[in-house]
């Protein structure tokens, strides 16, 4: 259909043409002599609004098109708004494309997320999830551009593994074998199924970023990752998408550096290119967010050590519901007391020990840390899990054996560190987790557009 989208009317070049602009109706007024419907079209947060002159329409040219929800197609001349800077339509003729009765869930009041959510097919029609919409699409665009720009190559990981990468058995498990009273044992079962063994939903593309790394020296993955986490909180998917970057020749400070860079990269990008939508969220969500992020861009990341950290912890004065020991990992009320109260910006706490982190981390000397971070921000804690990898072969073997994992399905990922081992680096930044802390979304729910969380598929 030939139509003009709305946000290129709104910089008022046009006025005084005429122009065919399509849209769904987000409020609409009708009075004697004139009827006013806002349009919005998806391209920006800003409705339009159509004027219709009663003189040139009589109720039966607007049966329809003033109901909220209806989509519509207006032709009419591009005029200055009466708000500052704002354009608006008058029309010559409309035509009513899809018509919404008044059963339309999206009334003019302001729904609750939680109402939102039972409506994932309509949600994003209003100007919140519109614009969270609009900045998840440019920020994986800015993503995509760091790493192009910086010498990566996109590469695709597979989505069905035969390994548990985290190894904290969160895998979904993919199967075609339904029911079957004559299988009697597991490894009958498995002997079964599609692939002839146990297959899963992968839980990060991490090592096939590692293989791909050590031939092509700087790639990363961008895509949905799966874990069946069976904790019901604001920041855990069982659907979410991961950027994983994997670095040959860098060590531990090398890829924070590289995080730290991209991270400031695509929040600068934001800054320029979504600046109505973060106002927006400023003035709806969180107060303060682009200052915030405009000090994210502008400043050092804070770095601790995870030993220092639990120091500090210790002498908070805070009563943790969690305990805090040297050896035991970081609850999210200790992640969110480093970021929002102690250092009062993301910040990348460094060598935790080695029992609680994955096998796949290179082991410090003490013997008892790995060079591994997260990285902890402000309002919403972990957004990035990252480290150096065990290079080398015998460490890597005591290691997967020690952790009881099964050889076989890791021969492979070994067989790097046999061939040409080098040091190499890598993290996982999750996309909805980032989402959160740029939109001030305090739900993860609400940075997806169909979210799959514990008893919730819609
Ligand atoms: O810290 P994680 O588990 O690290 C890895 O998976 C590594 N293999 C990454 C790598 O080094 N290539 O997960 C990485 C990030 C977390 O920091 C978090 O942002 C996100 O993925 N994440 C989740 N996001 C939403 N829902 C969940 N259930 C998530 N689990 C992890
Ligand atoms: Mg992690």
């Amino acid at each position: 259909m030939q139509h003009i989208d709305l946000k290129k009317i709104a910089d008022g070049s046009l006025v005084g043409k005429t122009v065919t602009v399509c849209g769904w109706v987000r409020t609409s007024r009708d009075s004697k002599n004139v009827a006013f419907a806002e349009l919005n079209d998806g391209t920006m947060l800003n409705h339009v609004q159509i004027v219709f002159d009663k003189a040139d329409f009589n109720d039966k040219a607007l049966a329809g098109v003033l109901s909220l929800g209806a989509a519509i197609s207006v032709t009419g001349t591009v005029e200055k708004g009466l708000k500052a800077e704002s354009v608006e339509i008058r029309a010559k003729s409309v035509e009513l494309l899809g018509a919404s009765d008044q059963s339309y869930p999206l009334q003019k009041k302001r729904h609750t997320m939680e109402y939102l959510r039972t409506i994932p097919h309509l949600r994003v029609r209003t100007n919140t999830f519109n614009a969270v919409f609009r900045v998840r699409s440019e920020l994986s665009y800015a993503i995509h551009e760091y790493f192009h720009k910086n010498g990566y190559y996109y590469v695709h990981s597979p989505i069905i593994t035969g390994s548990d990468c985290e190894g904290a058995g969160e895998v979904f498990k993919v199967t075609t074998v339904g029911f079957n009273p004559k299988i009697k044992s597991e490894d009958e079962y498995n002997a079964a199924d599609f692939f002839g063994r146990s297959a899963g939903l992968t839980v990060s593309g991490q090592l096939e970023g590692e293989v791909m790394a050590t031939a092509l020296g700087r790639i990363y993955t961008f895509g949905p990752t799966f874990r069946a986490e069976n904790s019901n909180t604001p920041r855990h998917a069982a659907e979410f998408w991961q950027i994983e970057p994997e670095v040959a020749f860098a060590d531990i400070n090398d890829i924070i550096e590289i995080a730290t860079d991209m991270i400031k990269y695509i929040i600068r990008h934001l800054l320029d290119n979504c600046k109505a939508e973060l106002e927006f969220f400023d003035a709806r969500f969180e107060n303060g967010l682009i200052a915030k992020l405009q000090n994210v861009a502008d400043s050092d990341f804070a770095r601790v050590d995870y030993t220092d950290a639990v120091e500090i912890l210790k002498k908070s004065g805070k009563s943790f519901v969690y305990p805090v020991e040297w050896g035991l990992d970081l609850q999210t009320e200790h992640e969110r007391y480093l970021t929002d109260e102690y250092f009062k910006k993301p910040v990348f706490v460094v060598n935790y020990p080695r029992k609680i982190k994955s096998f796949y981390m290179k082991q410090n000397p003490d013997g008892k840390t790995v060079a591994a971070t997260d990285l902890l921000v402000p309002g919403v804690g972990e957004i990035i899990g990252c480290s150096e990898r065990e290079a080398d072969y015998d460490k890597l073997l005591v290691e997967i054996k020690s952790r009881g994992m099964k050889l076989s399905d890791y021969e492979n990922y070994l067989d790097l560190r046999k061939y040409g081992s080098v040091p190499h680096s890598g993290f996982g930044l999750g996309l909805e987790r980032i989402l959160m802390y740029v939109t001030g979304m305090a739900n993860i729910r609400d940075t997806i557009e169909f979210p799959r969380t514990k008893d919730e598929l819609r």
